[in-house]
């Protein structure tokens, strides 16, 4: 499907809330709470307008949107920015058309041009992997919370850039309410 993907605009925060709301209806594992952690993300530090991106129809309409923020992963007194991946959302209506796929590709591609290095993503293990995702367990690095292994993964989006990061990933204030 023709999509235009670009960053999102201040005015369109609330409409951008209501799809990513639409987007987990139908999503058993789903607390239904997903616009409001986009909401709660946008006031803090960890936001980065740059990595809040939408997917735009041929209609002018919000079919999808990104974000990534801003987390470290800390271990012991070294601290490692890196960025989260979360959520992703498509409109029921539009799913498994290849939306996610672009938005994800878009996000990664912008992450790294203004200079971050790493991101991690707690999501399905069959869909991140075709992206480059890979256990974060890999370079030693842990979730907050029990998690199972194959969901908690991380990409480095410049070469080597986690060879010498392990440690515990701190999310912000956001998602802990
Ligand atoms: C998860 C989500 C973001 C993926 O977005 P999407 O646009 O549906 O994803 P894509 O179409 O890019 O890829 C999904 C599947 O469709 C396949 N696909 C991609 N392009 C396709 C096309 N043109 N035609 C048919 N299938 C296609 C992909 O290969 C992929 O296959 P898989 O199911 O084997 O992994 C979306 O389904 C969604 O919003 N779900 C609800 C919210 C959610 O769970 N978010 C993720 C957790 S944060």
């Amino acid at each position: 499907m023709d999509i235009l993907i670009r960053k999102e605009l201040t005015e369109e925060y609330y409409k951008t809330e209501k799809v990513v709301k639409k987007a987990f209806l139908n999503e058993e594992y789903s607390d239904k709470k997903e616009h409001q952690l986009v909401n709660r993300i946008r006031k803090l530090d960890a936001f980065i307008p740059e990595l809040s991106l939408l997917a735009i129809d041929q209609d002018n309409e919000i079919v999808g949107h990104i974000l990534l923020s801003k987390i470290t992963i800390v271990n012991d007194d070294k601290t490692v920015e890196s960025l989260a991946l979360a959520p992703v959302s498509v409109i029921p209506e539009h799913q498994k058309k290849g939306i996610g796929s672009q938005l994800i590709h878009a996000a990664l591609k912008k992450a790294k041009e203004i200079g971050y290095h790493s991101v991690i993503v707690l999501g399905h293990k069959d869909f991140y992997p075709k992206f480059g995702f890979k256990q974060a367990r890999l370079w030693n690095i842990q979730a907050p919370f029990d998690v199972p292994d194959e969901v908690f993964m991380a990409i480095e989006l410049t070469e080597n850039s986690l060879k010498n990061v392990q440690g515990v990933v701190h999310y912000s204030n956001a998602f802990s309410e």
